[in-house]
């Protein structure tokens, strides 16, 4: 399948690294010229990129180049939108961003094109009403970093297509993720896994700021008790980093 990702970042790289190694042909496209530098380098010899993928035996070294063949970043925008079946888009986190580059999009992809947004959790129904394609529109939120994690939350409402959530589905299964399809809230930020986290990191501020245990102890706690790889403090830090520190 032929792919634009738009942005460039933390995850519009990643997950552009993602679909090029499950086979698609990917674009990814940024506005500044930086990130799109950094994104290439991160790819290829950053912390999760081909060539330690291949170094500790992850990946072949064949598989590996014909992804990177199928991989292009650049800063062209119409092009690669012009051509894509799919757009994935990773643009910050605020919704007149978005929404611009909704409308943008809807004018300048294919009529059939899906439309998908990585958003943390603007609703579905926002994104869909700024273009004329409202069923061709869906959130497919990754989380970081994607080439790591399988998570991969599908967010939906009457309004889709269900062939494009099919379609989204399979290619996110395609990519090794374990796609789960939940409903759109249209008042709502954050989806399920978000709004879930949210509630949590409020409380674990809360035992913060009621001079209970500082954030390194809760961080400690929550890692002993449940499990989990980092606390709930740490998991903003290595989201806005891509774990690459
Ligand atoms: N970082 C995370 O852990 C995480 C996890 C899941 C979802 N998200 C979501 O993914 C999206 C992207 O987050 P990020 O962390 O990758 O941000 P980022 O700041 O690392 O990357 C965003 C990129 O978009 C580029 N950009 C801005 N406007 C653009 C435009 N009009 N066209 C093309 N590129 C443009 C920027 O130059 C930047 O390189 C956000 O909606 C965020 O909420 C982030």
């Amino acid at each position: 399948m032929q792919i634009a990702v738009i942005g460039a970042g933390v995850m519009g790289s990643g997950i552009a690294q993602v679909l090029a190694q499950a086979g698609n042909v990917v674009h990814c496209t940024d506005v500044d010229e930086d990130a799109v530098a950094k994104a290439r380098e991160g790819v290829t010899t950053g912390r999760y990129g081909f060539e330690r993928a291949v170094t500790r035996g992850k990946l072949d070294r064949a598989d590996a180049d014909a992804a990177l063949d199928r991989l292009t970043f650049s800063t062209d925008f119409e092009g690669p939108v012009g051509n894509a079946e799919l757009i994935v888009e990773c643009v910050p986190e605020r919704l007149d961003l978005k929404i611009k580059v909704f409308r943008e999009l809807d004018r300048l992809a294919p009529p059939n094109a899906i439309l998908a947004s990585n958003s943390s959790g603007f609703p579905l129904a926002a994104l869909a009403a700024s273009t004329d394609r409202p069923g061709n529109v869906i959130i497919w939120h990754w989380a970081s970093p994607p080439v790591v994690m399988k998570f991969a939350e599908i967010v939906v409402n009457d309004d889709t297509d269900p062939k494009v959530i099919e379609t989204v589905s399979e290619i996110a299964a395609g990519c090794g993720k374990n796609p789960v399809v939940v409903k759109d809230h249209p008042m709502a930020w954050g989806y399920v896994a978000n709004r879930v986290y949210a509630a949590m990191l409020t409380e674990a501020s809360r035992v913060v700021a009621e001079g209970v245990a500082s954030h390194e102890d809760v961080n400690q706690l929550m890692v002993d008790c449940f499990g989990w790889p980092v606390g709930p403090f740490a998991m903003i830090k290595g989201a806005t980093t891509g774990w690459k520190d």
